[in-house]
């Protein structure tokens, strides 16, 4: 046996996040060898539930990769059985303190790590916070806390709730998720522009025209409970996910790859992006939509939605970064629900060929001129660049190609989910795919005054139809800045 164990404890383990996504990136962690030999998984709840009852509810959700299905039956039973279930109210020391007795039942002698993971509404998080502080923290080894957004409504709220936690919880102990920076697409990102000399060489106002970052979902807000009302799209995705990866993006190359230079220069960039005025906002929401006896709903006739809700549930923006890199530059964001597609993308389109030898009458018109780059993160992940090239036979004639990396044909082996990955990091202690507090400052210091100036001005949102492309509005955005909005579909 090895003298150091660790124990995760989901608190919220009966909720959908615990069961579709927690439990089975811990799973596949473990049959990938990548947890300690020492570790105990506990589900922490108000639901009464055996250790028996949780263990059927999220084996159903439990799967194997390909290759791995021979031993797989095997490792999730040996799963299974380091799972446990504590019942407890989220505000009850005693309840934490007879889940910290069944914790250190199972690491008796040894030193214990803890990491707990708050899949529960946000309102909750600082009473299980206080409780997990007083009553069940290692007194060993490290105690951890992973967060899932929302942290906050706008600026003030985000540091009430960042000063609270704060009164338990050193920031480094703090790992506020996102889970779409676990994405490997977004991970590589980095990879891309430091370690191949033409991207990072373009990487600037010199050769780029435009940024767009696009995260289009075909879905509306099942699932998403109450709280989606009083959110909306623009705090609930480009708050909380697309700010970050353009930051990620836009930064200045780091003193070195560890989490708190990469962190250091993106709230920089943050720090030099503009609140995005009225104008350069589009907000939309999605009505209904019937074909035959296929009805899909709008957003005002979900059962928790009031009528005559102003929500947004698509919203595109353009933000300019007052820096020397990027300044002039637009960056459109673009986030909607109810959309025609699932589609996740950064495009970077190029300035034109200055002087081009190929105009028109070679085929290759104003766009066509155009290089760009695309990294893709859904429908599948790719990285492309659209070049000019002639065509083959004896004219002048260009057209456009992609240089094409697809992941899935160059690397077979599936791509860890996002969970799994941020797991792995916060077990580790890499804190360089979560976001720190002076991060999480500085976007909502960009997206506050837009939400308020929303609010107070009653803007009414431009309804489309579910399954559209989204408001007309965005075209007119994309012309006053010159943005060509690609069409997508092409591998
Ligand atoms: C969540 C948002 O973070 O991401 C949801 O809150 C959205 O509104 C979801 O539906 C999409 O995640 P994924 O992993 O399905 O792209």
């Amino acid at each position: 046996k090895t003298d150091v164990t660790l124990s995760i404890i989901v608190v919220g383990a009966s909720g959908e996040l615990a069961r579709s996504k927690i439990f089975p990136a811990l799973f596949a962690l473990f049959y990938e060898d990548h947890l300690t030999k020492d570790f105990t998984i506990f589900g922490y709840g108000r639901t009464v539930m055996s250790d028996d009852d949780l263990r059927s509810s999220i084996s159903e959700n439990l799967g194997c990769r390909v290759g791995n299905r021979g031993s797989c039956e095997d490792k999730m039973n040996q799963f299974l059985e380091r799972c446990f279930y504590c019942t407890g109210q989220y505000s009850s020391e005693e309840h934490f303190l007879e889940l910290d007795e069944k914790l250190k039942e199972k690491e008796v002698g040894m030193l214990s790590n803890r990491l707990y993971y708050l899949a529960v509404p946000p309102h909750l998080f600082v009473d299980a916070v206080r409780c997990s502080k007083r009553r069940a923290s290692s007194n060993s080894g490290w105690t951890r806390v992973i967060v899932e957004k929302p942290f906050g409504q706008d600026l003030e709220s985000s540091r009430k709730l960042t000063r609270d936690l704060n009164q338990y919880l050193k920031e480094d102990q703090i790992f506020r998720i996102n889970h779409h920076l676990g994405e490997e697409l977004f991970d590589n990102l980095l990879a891309l522009r430091f370690s191949n000399l033409v991207f990072e060489a373009l990487w600037s106002r010199n050769y780029v025209r435009n940024v767009q970052l696009i995260f289009s979902e075909d879905i509306s807000t099942e699932g998403q409970g109450r709280g989606y009302e009083d959110y909306g799209v623009i705090r609930d995705v480009m708050q909380n996910h697309l700010i970050h990866l353009l930051a990620l993006f836009a930064m200045e190359t780091p003193v070195s790859l560890d989490a708190e230079d990469i962190r250091n220069e993106k709230v920089k960039v943050l720090r030099s992006i503009s609140p995005p005025r009225l104008e350069d906002v589009v907000i939309g929401q999605h009505k209904g939509y019937r074909e035959g006896n296929m009805l899909c709903r709008a957003f005002t006739d979900g059962p928790t939605v009031s009528e005559g809700s102003l929500t947004p549930t698509y919203a595109a923006a353009t933000f300019f970064i007052n820096n020397a890199r990027w300044d002039g530059v637009p960056f459109m964001v673009i986030a909607g629900k109810g959309l025609h597609s699932k589609r996740a993308e950064i495009r970077v389109q190029f300035r034109h060929v200055p002087g081009n030898l190929y105009g028109r009458n070679a085929g290759a018109d104003l766009w066509n001129a155009t290089n760009e780059l695309v990294l893709r993160v859904q429908p599948d992940e790719a990285i492309y660049l659209r070049i000019n090239n002639k065509v083959p036979g004896l004219g002048k004639r260009l057209d456009r190609s992609n240089l094409n990396l697809l992941f899935g044909t160059r690397y077979p082996k599936e791509v860890p989910d996002a969970y799994e990955r941020l797991l792995l990091d916060a077990i580790k202690g890499e804190r360089r795919l979560f976001i720190r507090n002076d991060e999480l400052e500085a976007s909502w210091s960009i997206f506050t005054p837009l939400l308020k100036a929303l609010k107070a001005r009653k803007v009414q949102p431009e309804l489309y139809p579910f399954g559209s492309e989204g408001p007309v509005g965005v075209h007119y955005l994309a012309a006053k800045y010159n943005i060509l909005c690609s069409d997508f579909d092409e591998h």
